[in-house]
């Protein structure tokens, strides 16, 4: 990697969970001229300290009302990058956002992806969540690239440090879990900290990274492997075992009651199906792109999860002086005495 960056104005589309790390990840790299955030507009009081944080680490900030094409061309004034890290329910606003970028002569978009490749389920007769994504990588590649602005696709897998660890099956507090099917399918993982160092990573090296996907796992396991972490043993004790058709009809109805936690099922299912491993098709992984990075394995997040739920469980337990000295003044009347003292029973 050289020492400065040729697109060294970069802005990031989103400050929540990606986003905000990105920015400040740029930020620490010295390597850029022009940091912006460009947020929607708001009131929101933790809002605005997260905006204030970024803007005293360098940051410059751009608000917008609308998500038009008028608002991100005037968002995007001056960069040469941008990385988008919305929502998954703002996907379908990258559309008006790259047009934006177009406008503005952006060269280089980075759509908000950082998670599981697009592949088409053979056992959910649905229309996949990611199916917004899909249609974004098509206006990328086919409308936009041609007109100058390129793009990296970037998949990472999943990161359980980020997603909670419970959403997949694994109950850290209990020591148990829950699996759909036998829990044998390959699955990519990278942890958080890495998915940001990757990211910051390529976006300082245009020439090698531009239209192109880019598939970083840091490791790839099995969830059954991740299960005897959690459960501490592999006899399938503290595991209750779904089967593939119970799961299927249980996301069936609550699809249909358009309950939330049928995507909870969903993503289980696909897990199951081998749709959560990014090179499921043979396709190499791109990691030897990135010596410098030491992404760390999932078995070792998945412990220092445990650990950190563990001491979480003992802070609650542990008697804290500042709760019993409130407790004391509570029955006291000011003057140390207590409120035995005060009954006479003393
Ligand atoms: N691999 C994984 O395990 C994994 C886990 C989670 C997410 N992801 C992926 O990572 C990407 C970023 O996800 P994230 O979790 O960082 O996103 P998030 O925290 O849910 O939202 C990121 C930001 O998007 C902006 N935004 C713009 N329009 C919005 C709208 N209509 N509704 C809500 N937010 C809106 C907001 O920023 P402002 O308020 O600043 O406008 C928000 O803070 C997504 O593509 C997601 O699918 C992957």
């Amino acid at each position: 990697m050289g020492t400065e960056c040729a697109y060294n104005s970069i802005a990031v589309v989103g400050t929540g969970g990606y986003g905000r790390h990105f920015i400040s990840a740029l930020l620490a790299t010295r390597k850029f001229v022009r940091v912006r955030a460009v947020t929607r507009k708001t009131s929101d009081d933790a809002k605005r300290k997260r905006l204030q944080a970024l803007q005293e680490m360098g940051a410059e900030i751009f608000e917008y009302k609308s998500s038009s094409t008028e608002s991100f061309k005037q968002a995007f004034n001056g960069i040469h990058t941008v990385i988008s890290a919305v929502s998954i329910a703002a996907v379908p606003d990258q559309i008006s956002m790259i047009d934006g970028a177009i406008l503005a002569n952006v060269q280089w978009f980075i759509p908000s992806e950082y998670g599981v490749a697009h592949y088409p389920s053979v056992w959910m007769p649905f229309t996949s969540p990611l199916a917004p994504k899909t249609v974004v990588q098509k206006y990328l590649s086919d409308y936009a690239k041609p007109k100058g602005l390129s793009y990296t696709i970037v998949y990472t897998g999943l990161a359980l440090d980020y997603l909670d660890p419970k959403s997949l099956g694994l109950k850290l507090s209990t020591g148990s879990a829950t699996l759909v099917g036998r829990g044998g399918s390959p699955v990519s993982f990278t942890a958080f900290p890495d998915v940001v160092s990757l990211v910051v990573n390529i976006v300082q090296r245009p020439a090698e990274m531009q239209n192109r996907f880019i598939r970083f796992a840091g490791s790839t396991t099995k969830m059954r492997e991740l299960v005897k972490i959690v459960t501490n043993n592999d006899r399938g004790e503290n595991v209750k075992i779904v089967c593939i058709e119970e799961a299927k009809s249980k996301f069936c109805e609550l699809a249909r009651r358009q309950d939330m936690s049928a995507f909870q099922i969903y993503s289980r299912l696909l897990i199951e199906e081998g749709l959560g491993q990014i090179n499921r098709y043979r396709e190499p992984l791109d990691n030897s792109l990135f010596p410098e990075l030491h992404p760390e394995p999932i078995q070792q997040t998945l412990r220092r999860l445990i650990k950190a739920n563990e001491a979480t469980a003992k802070a609650k337990l542990k008697p804290n002086p500042a709760h019993r000295s409130a407790t004391t003044k509570s029955v006291t009347d000011g003057l140390g005495r207590t409120q035995k003292q005060l009954d006479g029973e003393d």
